[in-house]
């Protein structure tokens, strides 16, 4: 077994979850070191030490042996915590004042030891920093049954390079019968595919929209099997095995050529047919698409019925046979859940959010589905949480404001909403 097959290196508590660990770990390391306090000592895994440095070096020692997927954290009680000022407000936050900053805690709250200890333990795994992968112009606008012209996707995919994003999902190369709406992938991609600041993947489910994407300039590309055998079948009209075929060959054309390709699970927590999806199943699917090239695996919880309590194990599971680095995740905001369902895949090491600008989305095989969960929603929590994404809020949010006018409604984003009207009444005073 390779040290990435190692279940986490749990060995010395067999029984025992992923987050039963943390806790347990994490709270006794804290009560501990309460304990200790009075004697100038702090604990470690049953022992003391002296000074308070040693012993979080010691600890950070210990952790990062415990949790290999925690690696490129921060360290909150190196002042790295969020009561900096410095967060990414965007370059152009003027627009917005401090409107767009997120909120944070208070010096008062932070100066008690006790509470700041509570912090480092809820906070201590989450990155540094979050590589955003926006998918509107792709996910966003698939299912808008009223076509939007080229020129207006072309527009709103350099609005968002503009924002800071690293990585722009531009189109799909799927065929027009099944995704109308996407039917201008080549008009699109011959525009957009030299621009700078970006990677600008496009969907291809077979080696004829690899194809196609390539002729079309296309650098990058993404493969998307499904962990449900029906979804799959509804999805892209083969089998999960037959799809694995298919991108076998996909990947392999893309080696030849040098194009990174990522792989997608979709329906990691739930499918529309076949109800709750066992983790083992979409670990499966993760190391055979990790085993064939991706050089990344975003798991897609579909239908957005998943919670933090499905997505732990999931995660758990994935984590075991594919490097934490190398996943993303991607969660539709049916339920309201993907902002705790982010929190808590950061707080498991993953440091790769695909999100939709204005909350847009959904897909034509996946009824009920709703949007992903909002680029802007995302950005503002890490902006809270001092996490970096080199992404401009201010931006984004006009950005968001130019598609939702020109789909006509209003955005799925909250923050995007919130701050519109808090601008509105600022503008009054
Ligand atoms: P099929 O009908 O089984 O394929 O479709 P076929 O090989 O029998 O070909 C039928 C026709 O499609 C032929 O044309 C082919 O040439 C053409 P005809 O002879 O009838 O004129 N065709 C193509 N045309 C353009 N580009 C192609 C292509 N391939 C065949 N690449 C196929 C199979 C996979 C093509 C079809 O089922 C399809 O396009 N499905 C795409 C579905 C889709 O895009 N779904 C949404 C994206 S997935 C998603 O949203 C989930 C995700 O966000 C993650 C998550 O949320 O979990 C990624
Ligand atoms: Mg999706």
């Amino acid at each position: 077994m390779s040290s990435l097959e190692e279940p986490l290196g749990f060995d010395k508590l067999p029984s025992m979850s992923t987050i039963d660990r943390v806790q347990r770990f994490s709270s006794s390391a804290c009560r501990s070191r309460a304990d200790d306090a009075a004697m100038g000592n702090c604990w470690i895994e049953g022992r003391s030490c002296s000074t308070s440095n040693s012993c979080n070096e010691d600890y950070e020692e210990y952790t990062r042996e415990a949790f290999p997927w925690k690696r490129h954290t921060r360290d909150i009680s190196r002042g790295d915590s969020f009561n900096q000022r410095t967060l990414s407000l965007g370059r152009n936050h003027r627009v917005f004042g401090n409107i767009c900053d997120s909120w944070y805690l208070s010096d008062q709250y932070e100066s008690k030891c006790n509470e700041k200890d509570i912090t480092n333990k809820i906070l201590r795994g989450i990155p540094k920093f979050v590589k955003i992968v926006e998918v509107g112009p792709r996910d966003g606008l698939q299912n808008e049954k009223n076509i939007v012209s080229a020129s207006v996707k072309i527009e709103l995919i350099h609005r968002l390079v503009s924002c800071g994003l690293s990585v722009v999902e531009a189109t799909s190369f799927v065929s027009p019968k099944w995704v109308p709406q996407l039917a201008d992938a080549k008009d699109v991609m011959e525009v957009v595919h030299n621009l700078e600041g970006a990677r600008l993947p496009v969907l291809t489910p077979n080696l004829k929209g690899f194809e196609a994407a390539i002729a079309a300039g296309a650098k990058d590309i993404a493969v998307f099997a499904s962990a449900s055998e029906s979804f799959s079948k509804s999805n892209i009209n083969c089998s999960i095995e037959e799809s694995l075929v298919r991108y076998r060959a996909v990947t392999r054309a893309a080696k030849e050529l040098s194009i990174p390709v990522r792989g997608y699970v979709s329906c990691a927590i739930g499918c529309p047919v076949e109800g709750a999806i066992p983790p083992s199943r979409v670990a499966y699917v993760a190391k055979e698409l990790y085993n064939m090239g991706c050089f990344e695996i975003s798991l897609g919880d579909t239908i957005g019925v998943g919670t933090p309590g499905t997505v732990v194990p999931m995660l758990e599971a994935v984590m075991a046979v594919v490097p934490v680095e190398k996943l993303a995740v991607h969660f539709h905001d049916t339920y309201g859940q993907s902002l705790s369902n982010i929190l808590i895949s950061l707080q498991m090491g993953i440091s790769i959010v695909d999100s939709s600008i204005a909350g847009l989305g959904g897909c034509p095989y996946a009824k009920g589905a709703s949007g992903n969960v909002a680029t802007e929603d995302v950005v503002y929590m890490l902006n809270g949480l001092g996490v970096k994404t080199n992404v401009d809020l201010a931006k984004l949010l006009m950005a968001g404001d130019f598609i939702s006018k020109h789909l006509g409604r209003p955005s799925g984003s909250k923050t995007a909403v919130a701050l519109s009207r808090v601008t509105a009444d600022a503008s009054k005073i």
